[in-house]
């Protein structure tokens, strides 16, 4: 399938994870890519191993603090100018913490919002305008988390996940073929969906060492299929949501959870099935 030819897309937090596999899925798929991270190491590094695997020079590195608007207005422009369009846009950043809710100040409060759910907003404001020039429509789709659908424990990261999954209901709504008054245009119309990933085996769990790694399977084992998902399944949501397979999909928060949130009796049924 290549079903972004000619296409370019925007990755937040493209260096690691599930970013690097949504940019590495984009760029097998035809997509010009631009890996945009904090850590400028990495996304270099990250564009480099999509680039070897391609066999093109699909993607490439842009340094992006989603947490500073001057960063990201830079990093948008300088997609812009380099590549002349920009199509998708994957609002990939979140920032959780360990950090108890009474232990919470506000300080710690604004640690994983303003990331998670402003920052996000911040780059959806900043490529708005390329996005509505996108020929056949532009499309977001942003990582929120089952932790905006469910209690699974992290008020702030989860509260800011929730935020996300609005926001893209009302960015849906806001900028749908009606956006210009054309229903049926060419262009001047957004998609804004998001994927609610589950227990996914990235270095948010691995780094934190064998507790990490303990945790992540408790929290896995908890689910219909019984294990942490792969960035690539991520992915492969994330892929489907942004391309013209979707077409008609809008605002929707799709869950990528080997059925953690089908309901707390998952693996007691499992049992006696
Ligand atoms: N891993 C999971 O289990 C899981 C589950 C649900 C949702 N998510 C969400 O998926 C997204 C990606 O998580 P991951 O597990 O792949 O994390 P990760 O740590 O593997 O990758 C995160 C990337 O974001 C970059 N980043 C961090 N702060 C940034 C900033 N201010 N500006 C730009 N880039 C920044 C990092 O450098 C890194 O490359 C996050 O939004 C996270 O909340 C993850």
């Amino acid at each position: 399938m290549r079903r972004f030819t000619e296409k370019t897309a925007l990755v937040t937090g493209g260096a690691h994870g599930i970013g690097f596999a949504c940019a590495r899925r984009l760029a097998a798929e035809g997509a010009t890519v631009a890996i945009a991270d904090v850590d400028m190491d990495a996304a270099a590094d990250a564009a480099s191993a999509v680039n070897d695997v391609t066999h093109e020079h699909s993607a490439f590195a842009v340094a992006c603090d989603v947490t500073q608007r001057d960063s990201v207005e830079q990093a948008v422009a300088a997609v812009v100018e380099r590549c002349s369009r920009l199509d998708v846009l994957v609002s990939n950043v979140g920032i959780a913490s360990a950090v108890r809710f009474a232990d919470t100040d506000d300080a710690e409060w604004n640690r994983q919002l303003d990331p998670t759910l402003t920052g996000s907003m911040r780059v959806i404001r900043a490529a708005l305008p390329h996005l509505l020039e996108a020929p056949g429509g532009g499309a977001v789709v942003a990582t929120a988390s089952v932790n905006g659908l469910i209690a699974c424990g992290g008020v702030a990261y989860s509260a800011a996940k929730a935020g996300v999954i609005n926001a893209i209901k009302n960015l849906a709504a806001e900028f749908g073929a009606n956006a210009r008054g054309t229903v049926g245009a060419d262009r001047g119309w957004v998609r804004f969906n998001a994927v609610a990933p589950g227990t996914t085996e990235t270095r948010a769990w691995t780094d934190r060492g064998a507790e990490g790694e303990r945790e992540m399977r408790e929290f896995a084992a908890l689910t219909a299929m019984g294990r942490p998902g792969l960035p690539d399944e991520i992915a492969a949501a994330v892929a489907f949501l942004a391309s013209s397979d979707a077409s008609w999909i809008t605002g929707v928060a799709l869950p990528v959870d080997g059925g953690l949130t089908v309901g707390p009796l998952a693996q007691v049924l499992a049992h006696d099935a």
